[in-house]
């Protein structure tokens, strides 16, 4: 799995070691609620879940580079409500002793980066419950926008029914923010290539197009 860096933070697998860390966290009443899961009563239930995340690909373990402590997690999964777009969404938790530091928003921002730059993804969405400002705040500060609220989204583990908060943020709006050029000239590649294929420009001419210019813009020109 990719490991990603912050200034300081380190997104990686996670391991069996970090069982201690993980029931830390995952016992406290505000935490596993706001994700609409069962706070650990037991380290053979953080250990359940901890296998579950090792076996995941896209679930990273988020460390705390200066005494390599993990203090939350980060995950992204398939977003199967977006028809051809290639979709994904992202959920998060943070150890209560770590919040008000911004290392969520630092975590997500690393997040976007990857997804958007190295998986070249369409779209990032996320969900939190109406009363989980904390999260819409992370999200509103990483250029997130609103999206929908879809009522009684989820029954959580002591059978509460919440609505769920829709926000996401499109790869475009992505590059304006992180780049405002990239995302010109991106947006002026599409409307040449546009133009040639209308010309009746064959895949041989397309793909001739300037290389050098087509790596400056990190956006595929030939979505879908
Ligand atoms: C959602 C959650 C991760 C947010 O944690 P958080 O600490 O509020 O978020 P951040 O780590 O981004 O920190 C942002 C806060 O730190 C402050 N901060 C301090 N230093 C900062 C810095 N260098 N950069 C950014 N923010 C900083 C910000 O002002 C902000 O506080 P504010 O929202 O009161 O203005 C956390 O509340 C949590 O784990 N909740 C339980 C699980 C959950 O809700 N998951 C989301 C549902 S998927």
């Amino acid at each position: 799995m990719r490991r990603l860096e912050t200034e300081r933070l380190l997104l990686r697998g996670w391991l069996l070691d970090d069982l201690d860390d993980l029931f830390e966290y995952a016992q406290n009443m505000d935490v596993g609620v706001m994700q609409g899961w069962k706070p650990h009563e037991s380290k053979e239930e953080s250990l359940i879940a901890l296998n579950s995340f090792i076996v995941n690909d896209e679930s990273w373990a988020i460390v705390l580079r200066e005494n390599n402590k993990v203090i939350g997690s980060i995950k992204t999964s398939p977003d199967e409500n977006r028809g051809r777009y290639y979709a994904k969404y992202v959920s998060y938790v943070l150890s209560a002793d770590y919040w008000g530091k911004g290392y969520m928003t630092e975590a997500l921002n690393r997040i976007l980066k990857y997804v958007f730059e190295e998986l070249n993804i369409d779209l990032l969405s996320a969900f939190h419950y109406p009363h989980n400002t904390r999260s819409k705040r992370v999200l509103e500060r990483c250029g997130f926008q609103y999206e929908t609220t879809i009522k009684q989204g989820q029954k959580i583990y002591d059978g509460q029914v919440f609505d769920t908060v829709c926000y996401s943020i499109l790869a475009e709006d992505y590059f304006k923010r992180v780049s405002p050029q990239t995302a010109r000239i991106t947006d002026i590649l599409k409307k040449i290539v546009k133009e040639r294929i209308e010309d009746g420009a064959n895949e041989k001419a397309i793909l001739t197009f300037p290389a050098t210019a087509l790596s400056f813009a990190s956006i595929s020109i030939f979505p879908g």
